[in-house]
């Protein structure tokens, strides 16, 4: 018996410390760019995943950055993963898509976004699939557009200016989520049964948490939410297949005509999955834009103020005044641009671009092995002191003299490629069409929160909370609202201190906090 047992005992422990050996030293036909898997299974997860203030490249990817060079292997949630943070061969990659390299994302997010979401089709599918989007989000789409913005904005400001204390991160997303169901499905909040927005802000808060579906968990409410946001979609692609529009209103329309077509390669599954993509798209990216680009003013009065001077005077030189924006008028803001790149560069919305090697690839004397998940990180290549003289300096001013020649090698907010953003001149419309009306109409004052947190998505872990003012009305804001609460002892503190408590570590929630006392 005995020594059957040391024999299997001695196996056992070969074999494992032969699996940990292989674990820690990946097979690889060349070099393996360096780095450390961190724990068995685990990797570096852990690591990863810190929460930091800093608004810098990720303290985890900078520290390998220092020991390893730009390029580095690690592990992340089970997976072999090589991290790149060097310009040429970020640019690469995104230029290799579909040969070398694909687009690759866990599954995970997958089963959040269905099977058949754009990140999975390749080819024809997703060619057809970004033609379409661009029904919506062409240039000639958006000329259209805005006075579609322009409602919206006004009027979602103007609620603001009633409100004691707006939370800007939920006010601007409301108000992004409102243009976007709007162009997309006809969706009206105040005339509908069903409450989507409030379906994806549960669904928000388990998109990046630990990927387990059992009752209680953020994923399990995440795929629950997705449930209910399909269920929604699908009842009404029913409707409205059984009684169309005459016109042409809304995306929902171009799908519906398309899905008529017998030919045609989109089948309802594809097109529901694309409209759920859409709406999530928008909501996450566009709304966080706008919201650090106002954090950043708020902390930039120089930018603040040479921004409200542009926007005046496109203002004064208008004949009607009464007229909405025009296409001219968005094409001369020009230091606007500069300060919707720079908020771009800074706020790192995409922390990760995720891409798979189809093959073997060659580095300068690196072997990236066939099968590996290659993350492109652009916040490394935002904040690189080589690319960006004092990179963490809000400094609009810089894009002034810019040769754009390499820019894509320099600026991937919005990725690169084949599969870069169909989306990236809309949000750019949207930002600026926003910004105008903010600095021509309002001002606003910080009340509380606006520190920004890294997990390694963006976040606004206490809120951001303002005071919100229509310019001509209050002469004086300091004065008038700031003191006054002040001196009471600042009640709206303790009230949105309550409810960042209340909904710690979900901030896509976070209601706004109404102060219902000063409402004249
Ligand atoms: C500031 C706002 C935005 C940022 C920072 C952003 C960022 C990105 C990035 C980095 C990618 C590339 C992903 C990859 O290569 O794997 C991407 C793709 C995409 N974006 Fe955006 N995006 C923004 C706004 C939008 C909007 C408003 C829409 C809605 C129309 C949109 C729709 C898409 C779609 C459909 C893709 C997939 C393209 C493809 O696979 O061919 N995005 N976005
Ligand atoms: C290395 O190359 C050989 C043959 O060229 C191949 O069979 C093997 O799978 C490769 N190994 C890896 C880890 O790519
Ligand atoms: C952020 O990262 C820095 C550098 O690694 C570290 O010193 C600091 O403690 C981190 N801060 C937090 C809040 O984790
Ligand atoms: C902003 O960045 C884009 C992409 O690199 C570039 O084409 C554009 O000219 C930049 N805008 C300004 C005002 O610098």
């Amino acid at each position: 018996m005995w020594p059957v047992g040391i024999c299997i005992a001695a196996l056992f422990v070969v074999s494992i410390t032969h699996w940990v050996y292989r674990w820690k030293n990946p097979e690889c036909n060349g070099t393996l760019p360096p780095g450390s898997m961190g724990w068995p299974l685990l990797g570096e997860t852990l690591e990863f995943f810190a929460s930091n203030r800093t608004w810098d490249t990720p303290p985890f990817i900078k520290k390998r950055i220092e020991r390893y060079g730009s390029i580095f292997r690690t592990s992340l949630v089970g997976l072999r993963v090589i991290v790149s943070t060097d310009s040429e061969f970020n640019y690469m990659v995104f230029q290799q898509e579909g040969q070398s390299l694909e687009i690759w994302y866990p599954e995970s997010l997958t089963k959040i976004f269905g099977t058949r979401n754009l990140g999975s089709l390749h080819g024809n599918l997703h060619k057809f699939l970004k033609n379409m989007i661009l029904t919506i989000v062409s240039p000639e789409s958006l000329k259209k557009m805005f006075s579609d913005i322009e409602c919206v904005a006004t009027k979602n400001m103007k609620g603001w200016a009633c409100k004691e204390t707006v939370e800007m991160k939920t006010a601007v997303a409301d108000m992004i989520f409102e243009l976007m169901g709007k162009k997309l499905i006809s969706y009206d909040q105040e005339k509908s049964s069903e409450n989507l927005r409030e379906n994806f802000g549960a669904f928000i808060q388990g998109l990046i948490t630990f990927p387990l579906d059992i009752p209680g968990t953020a994923f399990h409410k995440c795929l629950q939410g997705r449930k209910r946001v399909m269920k929604i979609l699908e009842n009404m692609l029913k409707e409205r297949r059984a009684k169309p529009n005459m016109v042409k209103t809304d995306f929902f329309d171009y799908v519906i005509e398309e899905l008529k077509q017998d030919d045609t390669i989109l089948t309802e599954e594809v097109a529901l999955d694309l409209m759920f993509a859409l709406l999530f798209a928008n909501f996450k990216t566009t709304s966080q834009a706008i919201t650090v680009a106002i954090k950043l003013l708020s902390d930039n009065p120089r930018a603040l103020k040479e921004l409200t001077e542009e926007h005046e005077k496109i203002q004064r030189n208008r004949e009607n005044p009464e007229s909405g924006l025009t296409w001219p008028e968005y094409k001369s803001m020009t230091f606007t641009f500069q300060v919707i790149n720079e908020s771009l560069r800074l706020a790192n919305i995409v922390p990760g671009v995720f891409r798979r090697a189809l093959r073997d690839i060659k580095f300068k004397d690196y072997t990236i092995p066939s099968g590996w998940v290659v993350m492109v990180c652009p916040p490394a290549v935002h904040l690189d002191p080589v690319n960006y003289k004092d990179p963490l300096n809000f400094d609009p001013w810089r894009w002034e003299g810019m040769d754009f020649k390499g820019a894509s090698k320099t600026f991937m907010a919005f990725g690169g490629g084949l599969r870069f953003c169909v989306g990236a001149d809309f949000a750019r419309v949207q930002m600026a069409v926003f910004l105008h009306f903010l600095v021509t109409k309002y001002r606003w004052q910080l009340v509380k929160g606006g520190e920004t947190e890294r997990t390694p998505g963006l976040q606004f872990p206490n809120g951001f909370h303002v005071n919100f003012f229509e310019k001509d009305k209050q002469k004086d804001p300091t004065f008038s609202r700031g003191t006054a609460v002040m001196s009471l002892g600042n009640p709206w503190n303790s009230l949105s201190q309550v409810s960042a408590e209340k909904k710690e570590g979900d901030d896509d929630t976070q209601e706004h906090v109404r102060g219902k006392t000063g409402e004249a």
